[in-house]
């Protein structure tokens, strides 16, 4: 040492040096406060028993799980009770904690802890649609105030990375259309019905038993959860502001295991879709089952897959598909932001819906599945016609299936527009021919 306490070393200038490469060998921590440990916030508490050493090879991302905050104690917990906490507050102080997790759910208290921890100088990764849904702008207003950083690759479609993909691998496109299978639980239930015959309910049970339902899974077969996440897409992708109220939406409740076993007849394949397409300055968004052909790419998205097909203008049609929900892939999302938080602490997603354009449902053309459920009478299905055919609308497929007297009949039509369908139902039903409420659905071609 010199008497100004240099190292030889160091007046070479090879201290700096080494010590630049003990900080380049280093890991960069990761120290983790968790909003809620069930389904999800497990799973990640699972991937990082499993995989946090070869994360960190691969990385350079060191992960620590601090504490979680859960809402009822007692419970069985993946983690020592002693990091198990019913005081959110523990978690927003702690000056040893870098990154919330907010995988509680729900819009309140979520909305007001996320808006905490970024005052508190987390950054935040969520894995919660229904509150970016409602309050995205906020919530990246305030992430850019306090300069933190907001991940939510897990607000959409489970493990598919489809918020980097939009927001970075295709960030050169205009993309005019968006078409996929949103949400996990529907496709489930749809599924479980047509492979192994299940009830509804039985289905629902299944998909709730595997972790793939919301708390209130409503949310999941009324359509709100497809369409929070295509809200989420639609403000990402075309920067503009959507709301529920924007959307068509129709769930699966109202499909019964007839339309299934016809519709594969016919050919197809009743999936529960969401579109978000672009047509001059508006934009049409819509979630609702619809019959798809075997050989479109989304007939053979099953269970709890979920699939995006993106139209870029640079790329053309790309196709994302994968796991929609569940412990596991959901967690992989959620890592995969607290991974790219940690290593670039800078890098944010732009969300910036302010671009006017007019929102809403469009007219649109299509075929339609019709179903009718009547009392056997002579004359009826001549009836059932001749009002479609009044309305312009053609036939390419009829059946009736009757037992004792009771039954439905099934109609495909050739293209039609979505007015005259609603215009000949109502006649239809008017005529008070029909044993119970008619049912249409969409053809995606
Ligand atoms: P979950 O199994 O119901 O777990 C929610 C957790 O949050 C539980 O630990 C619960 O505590 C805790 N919690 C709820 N309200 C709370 C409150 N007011 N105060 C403190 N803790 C509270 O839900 P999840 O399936 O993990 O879903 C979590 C989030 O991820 C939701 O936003 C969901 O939409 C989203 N998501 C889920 C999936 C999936 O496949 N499950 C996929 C993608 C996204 P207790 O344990 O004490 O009840
Ligand atoms: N309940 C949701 C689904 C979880 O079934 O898709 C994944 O967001």
């Amino acid at each position: 040492m010199d008497r100004a306490g240099r190292s030889p070393c160091s007046l070479l200038g090879l201290d700096t040096l080494s010590r630049g490469a003990r900080i380049f060998g280093m890991s960069k921590p990761a120290r983790l406060g968790l909003l809620g440990l069930g389904t999800v916030g497990s799973g990640l508490v699972e991937i990082v028993r499993k995989n946090a050493a070869s994360i960190e090879k691969r990385s350079g991302v060191r992960l620590e799980i601090v504490r979680a905050l859960v809402k009822s104690p007692g419970k069985a917990r993946p983690l020592p009770l002693e990091q198990v906490v019913l005081d959110a507050e523990s978690i927003f102080n702690d000056p040893g904690i870098d990154i919330v997790v907010e995988v509680m759910g729900g819009i309140e208290p979520a909305k007001g802890y996320i808006l905490r921890a970024l005052e508190a100088g987390k950054s935040v990764v969520t894995a919660n649609k229904a509150v970016l849904a409602a309050h995205g702008a906020e919530i990246f207003q305030k992430a850019k105030d306090t300069g933190k950083q907001l991940g939510f690759e897990a607000s959409v479609c489970g493990g598919i990375p489809i918020i980097r993909a939009l927001s970075s691998g295709m960030i050169a496109n205009e993309v005019d259309e968006l078409v996929g299978i949103l949400n996990g639980t529907s496709n489930y239930i749809l599924t479980r019905m047509y492979k192994d015959k299940l009830s509804f309910e039985e289905a629902l049970r299944l998909a709730q038993v595997n972790g793939l339902a919301e708390a209130d899974p409503t949310f999941d077969v009324e359509g709100i959860d497809a369409a929070h996440k295509l809200i989420v897409l639609t403000e990402l992708t075309f920067q503009t502001k959507a709301t529920l109220d924007d959307l068509e939406r129709e769930g699966i409740t109202q499909i019964e295991p007839v339309d299934i076993k016809v519709a594969d007849e016919f050919g197809f394949v009743i999936k529960p879709v969401a579109v978000a397409r672009r047509q001059g300055d508006a934009l049409d968004l819509r979630v609702h089952p619809a019959l798809v052909p075997f050989e479109h790419p989304l007939g053979p998205v099953s269970d709890e897959f979920n699939a995006v097909m993106v139209k870029g203008d640079a790329t053309g049609e790309m196709i994302f598909h994968g796991k929609g929900a569940g412990s596991l892939p959901t967690a992989s999302a959620v890592m995969s932001d607290i991974i790219e938080i940690a290593r670039n602490p800078s890098s944010g997603v732009m969300w910036n819906p302010t671009k006017s354009r007019r929102v809403n449902h469009l007219e649109g053309r299509s075929r339609y599945y019709l179903r009718f459920p009547i009392h056997d009478r002579s004359g009826l299905i001549g009836k059932i016609a001749t009002v479609l055919g009044n309305y312009g609308i053609s036939i390419t497929h009829a059946l009736a299936r009757l037992n004792n007297g009771t039954g439905n009949v099934m109609i495909v039509t050739h293209e039609t527009s979505e007015t005259e369908v609603c215009r000949a139902l109502a006649e239809i039903t008017a005529a008070g021919v029909l044993s119970g409420e008619p049912l249409s659905l969409r053809i995606l071609e």
